[in-house]
């Protein structure tokens, strides 16, 4: 198998559960990622000092057609139930292939890796597109991860199609009811849990006090997730995903699912940069770019309290 990958920095493809490919990013200052060929599906991002930043469940089936339950399941060419197609489409539970004809390599000293994914005969009488879907890697020199994905139509048909996307980041928490999300505050959102209806987030950031399952509409490019007990600040930049999903199960629905465990709603919450209200339509040969870019860094406290904003506007 082929690999198009920087040379400088260590890029290692080796067996992971269930002996599925996967690859392993380490940056110099001991930052690493690992990622699946499986639905080229990121299943840890550690920091410098070796802290676990992603929530993966002890239950989570490394095994075909079931995606893998935490990291970043890739969600195309459907977010959720919104289509025909099965929920949040099927790039997540494809096998990835390494990308031989990559884009212009990033600056120097990052690690970077690129994959794609093309339509099988099987997956074109289930979604009759012809597509090329290219993601980099990149793990920055800070231990910044970036996700950046690009959709090209390759239909020869003249046909365009159409597609909503999200990146499904499982973010590891210390207590889900000691977290809470800056930058989504006053804005609208439709509510999974009530048919999808409209509503308008009011007051302060955001807490969690039970299950949420909410679509923020047009929001900020970037949004922070204070981890008070972990002294611990996410910061997720996003370019070309307008919305944010935001989704904890809470205690019955963690019951419900087979793949993860009972109490371990506690210790994540999903934070997804999506382009999900306004699916995105491409014409035969038009591309379409969508990056993600998260950070952890230490979170800085102003009398005995998180300063969030401080956070958003420093970082
Ligand atoms: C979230 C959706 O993105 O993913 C939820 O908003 C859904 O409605 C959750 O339950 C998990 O989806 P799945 O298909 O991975 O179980």
């Amino acid at each position: 198998m082929a690999a198009a990958r920087n040379e400088k920095v260590p890029v290692e493809l080796c067996k992971g559960i269930n002996g599925l490919d996967k690859v392993v990013l380490r940056e110099v200052r001991g930052s690493s990622v690992e990622v699946y060929l499986y639905g080229c599906h990121v299943t840890s991002w550690k920091n410098e000092h070796g802290e676990e930043l992603l929530f993966v469940s002890s239950k989570a089936i490394f095994k075909p057609p079931k995606a893998i339950r935490g990291g970043i399941p890739i969600c195309f060419p459907q977010f959720s139930n919104l289509g025909p197609l099965e929920s949040h489409g099927f790039a997540r539970n494809r096998v990835w292939s390494f990308d031989n004809d990559p884009p212009p390599n990033p600056p120097n000293s990052r690690s970077f890796v690129d994959f794609i994914l093309k339509p099988s005969e099987e997956d074109m009488k289930i979604w009759p597109h012809s597509f090329e879907f290219r993601l980099r890697l990149t793990l920055g020199p800070g231990g910044d991860l970036m996700l950046t994905s690009r959709i090209r139509n390759t239909n020869t048909d003249g046909k365009p199609f159409t597609f909503t996307f999200a990146y499904h980041t499982y973010f590891s928490v210390s207590d889900i009811s000691e977290v809470r999300v800056e930058g989504l505050e006053t804005l609208d959102y439709l509510d999974n849990l009530q048919n999808k209806e409209r509503f308008t987030e009011q007051g302060d950031a955001i807490t969690f006090e039970g299950e949420v399952d909410k679509i923020y509409l047009s929001t900020p490019t970037k949004i922070a997730i204070l981890d008070h007990e972990k002294k611990r600040t996410f910061v997720i930049r996003k370019d070309g995903l307008p919305d944010a999903v935001v989704w904890n199960p809470w205690d019955k629905k963690a019951k419900a699912m087979t793949d993860f465990g009972d109490d371990e709603y506690k210790h994540m919450l999903c934070v997804e940069a999506a382009a999900v209200e306004k699916a995105i339509t491409l014409k035969p040969g038009e591309e379409w770019r969508g990056r993600l870019e998260l950070s952890a860094v230490p979170s800085s406290y102003c009398s005995g309290q998180l300063d969030p904003q401080k956070v958003l506007q420093c970082s």
